[in-house]
């Protein structure tokens, strides 16, 4: 069998991790037991079989395959700990850091900059279980540091971020939480593993919303936690206790997703920056924010640290609220719908979808604008996409 601390490259460990061959007829995929009951005793299996233990096998196929993904660039030894769980949606993964490692009397920092529901449950959640935290406007590394106390547990971030696409310093965050004995935990969503695995920056937990890349075609809500030793252990007891583990048919179709997400992410990657330069020649629109862009103040860092720039960016167009309505309405290729990552390419405001549940205040400070356009570039031809913006922006 494949093992994920194996030198393979990326599109292997994406076809091939974690599969479980059935031994009874030879499938060579991973079979999908459509069952919630498992013979007990069974002299064939020693621990107890039940969906929400995550232990039935297409789920741990899927845990291999994320594990072996995001543990690309390990040393072996490392890479052989590392483990990961398959969760009911992203924000089951957002919380297992957050409220499964956290308790009563520890403090949290967090970026400020943070996906709108990460924002609501550190501002709803933590309070009402005695957990003290600091929101840091700046993701600069000697900010984050300066805001750990010997109480701090967990430091938490996101890079590139939604919606602005800021840039962390990965390595520095990772030594600062080290620094003071805190566990580093990222939202790795809109890299994905394949452009970027902090596991090998310092990080101890990898979070991810797999409703956008993972899963890729729009049809799937699910996470994925990812960790080793003890981390992963008490995020898990957590998952398996409050049951937001993923059922079985969802995790099929999360493995089958995987097996091309290295194969869309190139795609991704390749659209993400033609779109971004077009956008940012354009003349209604007045800036862009894509790593990719030399212009872009994370572009040095997001060089070092990503293997590609990805298919998220954002855009302020040089147009009245109004009129990025009537722009919106003109759209052929892509679709105004919320959520990203998908084949097909998407925009929303950030402002009423990802972000609305922060006060508008927030929004101001975090720099997100009424006008703000948020595009998740698909895999369509470029040509096809960047012509649809250009005729819906030609007002
Ligand atoms: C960066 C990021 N993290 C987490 C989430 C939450 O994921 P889900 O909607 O699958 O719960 C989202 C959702 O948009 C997101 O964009």
């Amino acid at each position: 069998m494949f093992k994920h601390a194996s030198p393979a490259g990326l599109n292997t460990r994406c076809v091939h991790a974690g599969t479980q061959r059935d031994p009874l007829v030879g499938a060579v995929n991973t079979p999908i037991h459509a069952s919630s009951s498992f013979l007990h005793p069974n002299e064939n299996v020693s621990q107890v079989c039940y969906p929400r233990y995550m232990n039935i096998p297409v789920q741990q196929a899927v845990a291999d395959k994320m594990a072996a993904l995001e543990s690309v660039g390990l040393e072996e030894d490392a890479a052989a700990q590392v483990r990961a769980m398959p969760l009911s949606t992203g924000m089951a993964a957002v919380s297992a850091p957050l409220l499964g490692l956290a308790k009563a009397g520890d403090h949290v920092v967090l970026q400020a900059d943070l996906y709108g529901g990460t924002h609501w449950l550190t501002l709803n959640e933590l309070p009402r279980r005695g957990v003290d935290f600091t929101l840091v406007a700046s993701s600069d590394p000697e900010a984050i540091a300066a805001a750990c106390t010997p109480r701090t547990r967990v430091v938490y971030v996101e890079s590139p971020t939604n919606p602005l696409l800021k840039i962390v310093d990965l390595a520095a965050v990772a030594a600062v939480a080290k620094a003071c004995g805190a566990v580093s935990a990222i939202d790795n969503t809109f890299a994905t593993p394949i452009n970027q695995t902090p596991l090998t920056l310092g990080f101890d937990v990898v979070i991810h919303s797999g409703t956008k890349y993972l899963g890729g075609h729009s049809d799937l809500s699910c996470g994925v936690a990812v960790a080793s030793g003890e981390i992963f252990d008490a995020m898990f007891h957590w998952a398996v206790g409050v049951g937001c583990t993923l059922g079985m048919h969802d995790c099929a179709l999360l493995e089958r997703s995987l097996k091309t997400l290295a194969l869309r992410m190139e795609r991704h990657n390749d659209n993400g920056m033609a779109v971004a330069e077009f956008l940012a020649q354009h003349p209604r629109v007045e800036r862009v924010h894509h790593p990719g862009l030399s212009t872009h103040p994370g572009h040095d860092i997001a060089s070092r640290q990503m293997r590609g720039f990805g298919a998220m960016l954002s855009f302020e167009p040089r147009l009245t609220p109004a009129e990025v309505r009537a722009m919106l309405a003109r759209l052929k290729v892509v679709t105004p719908a919320i959520s990203l990552g998908g084949v097909e390419s998407l925009v929303t405001l950030p402002a009423e979808t990802s972000h609305n549940k922060m006060t508008p205040e927030a929004r101001q400070a975090a720099g997100i604008h009424d006008t703000l356009i948020r595009l998740s570039v698909g895999i369509e031809d470029a040509e096809d996409i960047m012509a649809d913006l250009d005729q819906a922006l030609s007002i």
